[in-house]
């Protein structure tokens, strides 16, 4: 807590991007912990951008506005200032805050990109970076970006991959000692073929996805397949590990299929069942397989929870692919809308 006198007015800026799981988080458990291990690569180029203004509390307890893409998003404030209120043990500082946040994204949100991870993890930012300048008790990168990844993580879980750079794993996994179910860690021992991976995500539907991840998760509870599930996503993840390590690209590409395909398929055999593809979902696929099979382009699909295409290939097979889009894919596309996105860096600080 600040005494009144040192309560600061002041702003903090930080652009976080999305990320793009690999072996899928689906099912949770306590406070936000994962029944499984999930890996991801982090993207470049969908980001939020998210601006924290704060200044001393009118109020006893602080209060959130939230504008984002400029505008006043009444929904959006709400569940910021339900997850600041369940930050108040981290950062005691929030209660004598009011903030003002201004957010925006240069994709749509809620539509199968991971905005909830770009989003949740820019706000962690500014959270642990105001925490930083006013108590200085959080020094090292490490600590920092640890904390960071554990704040993000209790407001959407796959947030917490968003905060470093490449390959990001978040559960504990019995091969790296320093993974944890709290929080993300990066991979390092990853081959050279995967450190500028391409993602061009291929936008179906822009449209608010019709059941959150929420009751997704909620919904793997009772899940018949839920117990197999988590097996299998546990020998994938040390599959993937390993396959990271060794560049072995077909080994990638069918556990990378296999993981969205299997997301989906408990999506299914929920009970209530939902489907979130949509005709086009599958077209794209179909022909994606059929490409791969006439050319050497070890090119892979992959899926969010929604209807969009995660396309997944070797930046030297880059023209290719981008000639396939336009001429096979672009049909299936709304407003023949898509990102050519790669792995990134992770979040960075401001200036303002
Ligand atoms: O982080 P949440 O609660 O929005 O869940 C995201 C789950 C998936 O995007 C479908 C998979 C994942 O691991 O990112």
């Amino acid at each position: 807590m600040l005494f009144k006198d040192e309560i600061p007015t002041g702003k903090i800026a930080w652009e976080s991007p999305s990320n793009i799981a690999l072996v899928k988080y689906w099912g949770k458990r306590a406070v936000q912990l994962p029944q499984n291990s999930s890996l991801s690569f982090t993207l470049s180029k969908a980001l939020t951008n998210t601006v924290m203004n704060f200044t001393p509390a009118i109020r006893k307890t602080g209060k959130v506005s939230f504008f984002f893409n400029g505008e006043r998003n009444e929904i959006f404030e709400k569940k910021t200032d339900i997850y600041f209120k369940s930050l108040t043990s981290i950062f005691p500082f929030i209660k004598q805050l009011d903030f003002k946040i201004y957010s925006k994204n240069n994709f749509p949100h809620s539509a199968g990109i991971a905005s909830s991870a770009s989003g949740m993890s820019a706000l962690a930012l500014c959270l642990c970076n105001l925490e930083q300048k006013y108590f200085g008790t959080l020094t090292g990168e490490d600590a920092f970006y640890k904390k960071a990844s554990f704040v993000a993580r209790l407001g959407s879980g796959s947030a917490c991959r968003s905060l470093y750079g490449g390959a990001v794993l978040w559960g504990k996994t019995g091969t790296l000692p320093a993974s944890s179910d709290y929080y993300g860690i990066p991979v390092l021992d990853v081959n050279s073929v995967f450190k500028n991976y391409r993602d061009t995500i291929l936008i179906v539907d822009d449209s608010s996805k019709k059941v959150s991840s929420r009751i997704g998760h909620a919904l793997m509870d009772n899940n018949p397949y839920a117990r197999v599930r988590y097996l299998q996503a546990k020998g994938n993840i040390n599959l993937l590990l390993e396959t990271l390590k060794n560049g072995d690209i077909d080994t990638f590409v069918k556990i990378v299929e296999s993981e969205a395909l299997t997301l989906h398929a408990l999506m299914m055999t929920s009970n209530p069942w939902y489907m979130l593809f949509k005709p086009q979902t599958i077209g794209i696929i179909e022909k994606v397989v059929a490409f791969r099979k006439s050319c050497a382009v070890p090119i892979a699909f992959t899926l969010d929870a929604g209807p969009n295409i995660h396309l997944l290939y070797p930046e030297d097979d880059e023209a290719m692919v981008l000639e396939f889009i336009t001429k096979e894919l672009i049909g299936f596309l709304k407003n023949d809308y898509f990102i050519n996105d790669k792995v990134g860096k992770g979040p960075e600080r401001l200036k303002l």
